[in-house]
């Protein structure tokens, strides 16, 4: 059966990067190894600028059609002033939002090669392996009311504004996201932390509360609660002590940066964000992103680093086609590459060959083989 794809490669570095992706996809459709018919469309500034949305109606349909989308990046500076409702991002939130993909899983891994780039000590990261589950589709990043408004004039001719965003969840969310990442926990290490802000905030108080009533259908998964600016010291402090994080929307998206970087570089670290599985059929709606931007600094001169990318493809095989032993071949075929010394620019070392993007997707490619 043929499996529909589409390509979503938007703006900046994600026209590269996607490229390398396609190159795949045409190899392992080539092999006999998938059959996958893809489509590529336009998102975010690129969307806007061609269609006059960041993701156009006719895009929606395709991508609730699709059996997976494959997301690039977006922005960059010429899109900055064209109004909140239809900036770059704004397409890739109704994305996650209309598919309601609710579970997005952030595995940072630090491949032994790359174990000296990062920019924390060696014995710290190496060996490190620990998936960030982030609430997608609620929080701060939705909760109306979501709005700035005049205050008028002050005596001294200030004019003042107030900024309002919301932060809600309710039980159902909370519920959904942390038996997400107690299944999860349960093919790996065994262990979830929970981070919340419940000394401060209404929403971190229901959050912990529902966790440790998801946590007791658990027994066989040890459970911790942390406050999310301490996860944030811990992550740089002794990231090991990690397995698996769930956390909300927000705190999602902060801590999940801070771990790229234990990676290595922000390039190296993919997402799978997955909708919940449908009664009748089973399948999950789902989207596959690299964590990182669309890097406007250096789009188009082909030196993006293009395995953040390639490694969101394999979690596309790990789980939307169930193809585990491809999706292993594929990573194991990126930790070759790097065992081999080849590097992009962002996580270059002494004594390693530079790479372009295309030749850091053929080396891949090349060594899928094994
Ligand atoms: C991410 C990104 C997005 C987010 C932006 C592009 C809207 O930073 O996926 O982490 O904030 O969720
Ligand atoms: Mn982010």
């Amino acid at each position: 059966m043929t499996e529909k794809l589409l390509l979503l490669p938007g703006d900046g570095i994600g026209v590269e990067i996607m490229a390398e992706v396609e190159k795949l996809i045409v190899h392992l459709n080539k092999t006999g190894k998938t059959d996958f018919s893809f489509e590529s469309r336009l998102v975010g500034g690129a969307a806007y600028d061609a269609e006059g949305a960041p993701v156009s109606d006719e895009t929606m349909e395709v991508a609730m059609d699709a059996d997976a989308v494959i997301f690039g990046a977006v922005g960059g500076a010429q899109w900055e002033n064209i109004g909140y409702e239809n900036r770059p991002e704004a397409g890739l939130l109704r994305l996650r939002k209309d598919m309601k993909l609710f579970a997005n899983l952030r595995p940072a891994i630090c491949y032994p090669a790359l174990a000296d780039a990062s920019s924390l000590k060696l014995e710290l990261v190496e060996g490190l392996d620990i998936l960030i589950v982030r609430e997608l589709t609620g929080g701060v990043y939705f909760g109306e009311p979501k709005t700035i408004t005049e205050l008028g004039t002050t005596e001294n001719g200030e004019n003042q504004k107030r900024a309002i965003d919301t932060q809600v969840y309710e039980t159902y969310e909370i519920d959904r996201i942390c038996r997400v990442a107690f299944d999860m926990a349960r093919t790996r290490g065994k262990l979830v932390h929970s981070a919340d802000k419940r000394n401060v905030m209404k929403s971190g108080v229901l959050w912990d509360e529902v966790a440790h009533e998801v946590a007791a259908d658990f027994p066989d998964v040890k459970f911790e609660h942390i406050l999310a600016d301490n996860c944030a010291m811990q992550l740089v402090r002794n990231p090991k002590q990690f397995d698996v994080i769930v956390t909300d929307n927000l705190f999602g998206d902060i801590l999940s940066d801070a771990a790229a970087m234990l990676t290595g570089s922000l390039g190296m670290l993919p997402s799978a964000s997955l909708g919940a599985p449908d009664p009748v059929t089973g399948k999950r709606k789902a989207l596959y992103e690299p964590v990182h931007g669309s890097a406007p600094d250096i789009a188009g001169k082909g030196i993006a680093n293009p395995i953040a990318m390639i490694a969101s493809f394999a979690m596309a095989l790990r789980y939307s086609f169930n193809m585990v032993e491809l999706a292993d071949q594929i990573e194991g075929a990126i930790a070759k590459t790097l065992d081999a010394g080849l590097r992009s620019g962002d996580i270059m070392q002494a004594g390693c060959t530079a790479v372009s993007t295309s030749e850091m997707g053929d080396a891949i490619i090349a060594r899928l083989e094994g």
